[in-house]
């Protein structure tokens, strides 16, 4: 059986209340037995919380971050760094098309971005946009997310997905290959059944922790 990781990208998204609710309820749901990997990407301000939450119940479930900072501990006003990040997480998101756009990332940057994320032992879950997107040395998982499926209901159709993991693959060592792009539990399982794709990155469906478990339990 192939491994399957299916990570949820809260961007930035719900409050501390309703973060502790999901969490709560999300572990509610009887996934012990699954080989899934669940990975939660909340904002920087709740990883504490559920860190702990996660310690307290014995929970499989592994934290990301969604960015970290392209440079080590130093005069960086409003940077998060890989040391900072790893005491919580053992993934980070970077590239995703929405940082790259708003916070002007350059390929410069989110080389050293994956730099600083493989020192501290973070694994990147490196988002490309094409088959054509600049993949830095270090990056063993992928997630392909075309920006026409982003939150629009609109999925890349799986064959299609499926032919750029296949292309990557091909050009690259990769571990992982995941797909991202209005993936909801009704279509989640037309993705991970292809060859070439080993997981889903979520964003809309998975703040609704039933929503998102029921993701899980389809892929
Ligand atoms: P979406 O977002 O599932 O809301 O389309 C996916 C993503 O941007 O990671």
């Amino acid at each position: 059986m192939k491994r399957l990781l299916i990570v949820a990208n809260w961007k930035s998204n719900l409050n501390r209340q309703e973060a502790g609710e999901w969490i709560k309820r999300f572990t509610n749901y009887d996934l012990r037995f699954t080989s899934k990997e669940i990975i939660v990407c909340p904002s920087f301000v709740y990883l504490p919380i559920l860190k702990s939450y996660i310690l307290d119940h014995k929970s499989a479930i592994k934290l990301g971050a969604q960015n970290i900072s392209s440079f080590g501990e130093g005069a960086h006003t409003g940077d998060i760094n890989g040391e900072q990040i790893k005491e919580f997480a053992d993934y980070v998101i970077i590239g995703h098309s929405e940082t790259r756009k708003e916070l002007n990332e350059t390929d410069e940057m989110l080389k050293e971005k994956v730099s600083e994320a493989c020192k501290n032992n973070l694994n990147p879950i490196y988002c490309i946009q094409d088959e054509s997107t600049l993949i830095p040395d270090g990056v063993k998982i992928i997630a392909y997310e075309p920006v026409f499926a982003i939150g629009t209901g609109n999925p890349d159709n799986p064959e299609d997905a499926n032919k750029v993991g296949e292309i990557i693959k091909s050009q690259r060592e990769v571990d992982l290959f995941l797909y991202g792009g209005s993936v909801i539990a009704e279509n989640v399982h037309e993705f991970t059944k292809m060859p070439e794709i080993d997981g889903v990155l979520v964003g809309g469906a998975s703040l609704d922790p039933h929503k998102f478990a029921e993701i899980v339990k389809n892929a």
